[in-house]
């Protein structure tokens, strides 16, 4: 039997190479690149036909990728793959989930229905469920849909003293009080009302029992990171220690990261769903025990 097919869709970044070799898979050669006009120019190096491929996407920045995405997926198909499967370590488009003024896209199913349309399967890592309860209430075709949380819960232990875990908002309670749970650490979550992409008040509850602690703002996607500057910032008069944010997906729009940081927090931590300098817990062995669900044994 041939091993699976792995293909690094924009350029052979580490993750991708570290999942082929865990999961004893090729890596295979695509070519990318885009036209003086920005079309895209794709071409497979190793030849997909009769075999499981596997593209690896990490879908930040989603409307530059997604075309490519698409292209790569049908293509692989004519020239004869058996399956594309799609390793999707953050999965995006999953916060417009609901129609909040007329006429006002919902992106979130839409979405679902193109790469359903163009994938077998589909492995990500904690996708925003929010007002949507799991992913196949969206999505055509098999999902595997992994957590973070043992991962983070590691990290928290292994690295922090005296940990009190933050949610800044009632969303974050689903992994917040999980992570709390395996690090042994007490947690609260906060209350946060958004009134535009980067306006967030987030109301601090009482926390002076545990004033010594270290706190941990813990969420699953820094984005503008203006709901963990807020948080950070309503922790300064409450705690001794300065804060560290851990995430599980870091986009880091425009200039968050710096902004995060002038704050004075202590840490930016994330796991490498996306490719950044915070990236300090590796996702490599979750991913692998997911497709290895979806590949022919
Ligand atoms: C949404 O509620 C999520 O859980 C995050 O809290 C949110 O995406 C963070 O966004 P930002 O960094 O832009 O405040």
């Amino acid at each position: 039997m041939t091993e699976p097919l792995f293909f690094g869709l924009f350029g052979r970044d580490s993750l991708t190479s570290s999942l082929a070799c865990a999961v004893n898979a090729e890596l295979g050669g695509i070519e990318f690149r885009r036209f003086p006009d920005g079309e895209s120019y794709l071409r497979y190096l190793t030849s997909p036909e009769n075999r499981s491929i596997v593209i690896v996407c990490c879908l930040n920045r989603p409307d530059d990728k997604i075309l490519p995405l698409l292209l790569a997926a049908e293509t692989a198909r004519k020239l004869g793959a058996k399956s594309v499967g799609l390793v999707c370590p953050y999965l995006p488009y999953m916060r417009q989930d609901k129609q909040f003024k007329d006429g006002e896209v919902v992106s979130a199913p839409l979405f679902a229905n193109l790469l359903s349309s163009a994938f077998d399967w589909l492995v990500t890592i904690d996708p925003h469920l929010h007002r949507i309860d799991t992913l196949s209430d969206i999505y055509a075709i098999p999902t595997q849909v992994l957590h973070a949380a043992p991962l983070l819960a590691e990290w928290v232990q292994d690295t922090c003293k005296q940990p009190l875990i933050i949610g800044p908002d009632a969303e974050s309670d689903q992994w917040v009080a999980l992570v709390a749970r395996l690090a042994d650490a007490p947690y609260v979550v906060l209350e946060k009302i958004r009134y535009g992409d980067r306006k967030v008040k987030v109301a601090l509850s009482d926390i002076s029992q545990w004033r010594s602690y270290t706190p941990i703002i813990l969420d699953d996607i820094i984005s503008t990171a203006h709901t963990m500057i807020e948080t950070a910032y309503q922790l300064k008069n409450s705690n001794e220690n300065a804060p560290i944010c851990v995430a599980v997906h870091g986009i880091f729009a425009d200039q968050a990261y710096q902004q995060l940081l002038a704050t004075g927090v202590a840490k930016i931590v994330t796991c490498n769903t996306i490719h950044h300098e915070s990236n300090m817990i590796d996702v490599t062995g979750l991913l692998a025990a997911g497709v290895r669900e979806f590949l022919p044994s």
